[in-house]
């Protein structure tokens, strides 16, 4: 701010302004003359301030930070970014994920949290979870997923109907809505959480051997929660407590800190394990594939505006640096797509020159033109490749190693693989919980379920019994359900509990 002191203001081209108060009229009581050309531009740019939120994590915060690798990971990745020693510059926004862009920080939901690295090989953005895994995991639930936790059509209000019935009607849904109705449902600060990359992603090394990892990021902070009276007490008096909650930490230097960790799969021990490794619904055991340190990540400055920096901050999973690759995960597929055509969309199609999303290295991608090219558009530089000049060589050794695929081409819904288990998870979870947790968990979900309808009500019961009996038995009685009728329901397969849970059939 001191450096704009006693500067003059200007219009839009630098031409100086002679009264931003009183409108040029005819005659001090007249209209506004069409003349006024600087209260024109005033009000035109007005009008186009506003740009399309987020579809889903339109409420955020961000904030910039380094990532400093402490161990040796690169038997498993040759990425620059994970090396020994690295210090790499990163930007990360934190976010909930069904409310719009005014939503209160403290509602019990998942808080999506995205970092960008601005590595020496371009930018790797992870764009993860406070949760170890998701609600669904075909791509095709995606854009219903966000259609059952946002508006319903009729209403515009929010619906726990809508929500309850499409996540009972998921049972691979049942993990995630544990840890969401659990203690951990609604963090009391981004510092007090740990987040996840979720899907299994593929590292590769040096000598192009890959394995399967996951990533994690461990709150140096300690995990620290809300009930839903504190929360609801906080959002009726500052609805932007997370947000201030991270600037103002930043601000007095007290610098949060996540321990950086991954989890290894080798290729044949993912042919060998017990499930689908590539599901993002399902964890990997920590006993059988310990956490593996690998740095620190701190943030340390706060964004200087809002709007440049974090609103129009881009992430997307399909931007990967060499040594770190994808993965089968039909979940993570899909992801690939979304984000840069949702980006296209919401900030145009060179949303990549925007200053908080532009690599801190050169690129050369041949892209020209298109609305916004605000650089120099490559110059003289050739459009086409191959050409006879040498440039912007393709580098094909950064190819990710060949991958073998096995099956034939078709529907396959997850369901009907003999080792799938949408329960076990949240089972594992349940009985890891000590006491005073599970009754949280049960209160808050019966609370939260407690408007939708009985139908509904009883396909969660089964799947809590599924999950683990105590679990079932406690969730039905809190609800005020017939627990025999729930035994009788958990007899059905998961079609059959769908049919006969369908609305109208319950209240025959
Ligand atoms: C097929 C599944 C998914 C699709 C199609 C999808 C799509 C999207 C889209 C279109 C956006 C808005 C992007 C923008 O406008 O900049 C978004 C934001 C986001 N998604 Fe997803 N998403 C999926 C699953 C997930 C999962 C599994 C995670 C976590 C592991 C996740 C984390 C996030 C985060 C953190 C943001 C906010 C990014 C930011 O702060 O700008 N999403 N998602």
């Amino acid at each position: 701010m001191e450096k704009d002191k006693f500067k003059k203001l200007t219009n839009e081209v630098g031409a100086p302004v002679a009264d931003n108060e009183n409108a040029i009229t005819a005659g001090p009581r007249g209209p506004v003359v069409m003349q006024d050309v600087w209260l024109m531009e005033k009000m035109a740019h007005f009008n186009r301030e506003v740009i399309p939120e987020r579809r889903m994590h339109a409420k955020g915060w961000g904030a910039y930070g380094k990532l400093t690798v402490k161990k040796d990971i690169s038997k498993y990745t040759k990425a620059k970014v994970l090396q020994p020693g690295t210090t790499t510059d990163l930007f990360i926004r934190f976010s909930t994920v069904a409310g719009e862009r005014g939503a209160a920080d403290c509602e019990r939901d998942i808080r999506g949290v995205a970092v960008k690295f601005y590595t020496e090989e371009g930018n790797w953005d992870l764009v993860g979870n406070n949760t170890p895994t998701f609600f669904i995991r075909d791509v095709h639930n995606f854009s219903d997923l966000n259609r059952a936790v946002k508006r319903d059509p009729r209403t515009g209000r929010r619906s726990a109907q809508n929500n309850w019935d499409f996540w009972t009607l998921l049972p691979e849904c049942f993990h995630q809505i544990t840890i969401v109705m659990s203690d951990r449902g609604i963090p009391a600060s981004f510092r007090n959480m740990h987040f996840f990359g979720e899907h299994t992603f593929s590292f590769y090394n040096a000598k192009s051997e890959r394995v399967w990892c996951k990533f994690h990021f461990k709150t140096q902070q300690g995990i620290k929660n809300l009930s839903n009276e504190e929360a609801t007490k906080i959002n009726g008096m500052d609805r932007e407590y997370h947000g201030k909650d991270l600037y103002d930490a930043i601000e007095r230097e007290d610098f949060p800190k996540w321990t950086m960790y991954v989890q290894i799969m080798t290729e044949k021990q993912a042919k060998g394990h017990h499930e689908n490794p590539f599901d993002i619904t399902k964890v990997w055991s920590h006993k059988e594939y310990p956490l593996i340190e690998v740095g620190e990540l701190e943030l340390n400055r706060n964004p200087e505006n809002y709007f440049a920096e974090v609103e129009q901050a881009a992430f997307t999973p399909a931007h990967v640096v060499p040594g770190i690759g994808f993965s089968p995960d039909r979940f993570l597929q899909g992801r690939l797509f979304s984000y840069g055509d949702a980006q296209r969309y919401r900030l145009g199609v060179n949303h990549n020159l925007i200053p908080v999303n532009k690599a801190r290295v050169e690129t050369n991608d041949y892209h020209r033109d298109g609305s916004m090219r605000v650089d120099g558009n490559y110059g003289g530089a050739p459009a086409y490749t191959p050409n006879s000049y040498g440039v912007w060589t393709a580098q094909l050794e950064v190819s990710e190693p060949p991958l073998d695929l096995e099956g034939a081409m078709y529907r396959y819904d997850p369901k009907d693989d003999p080792t799938d288990d949408c329960f076990r998870a949240g089972g594992e979870l349940w009985r890891l919980m000590t006491e005073d947790k599970k009754q949280i968990l049960i209160e808050n979900t019966a609370a939260d379920i407690a408007p939708v309808t009985e139908n509904i009500k009883y396909r969660h019961a089964v799947h809590c019994y599924h999950a683990d009996k105590e679990y079932g038995e406690r969730f039905t009685k809190a609800v005020g359900l017939d627990f025999a009728k729930v035994i009788e329901l958990s007899k059905l397969s998961n079609n059959d509990l769908n049919k006969v849970t369908y609305q109208e059939k319950m209240d025959a």
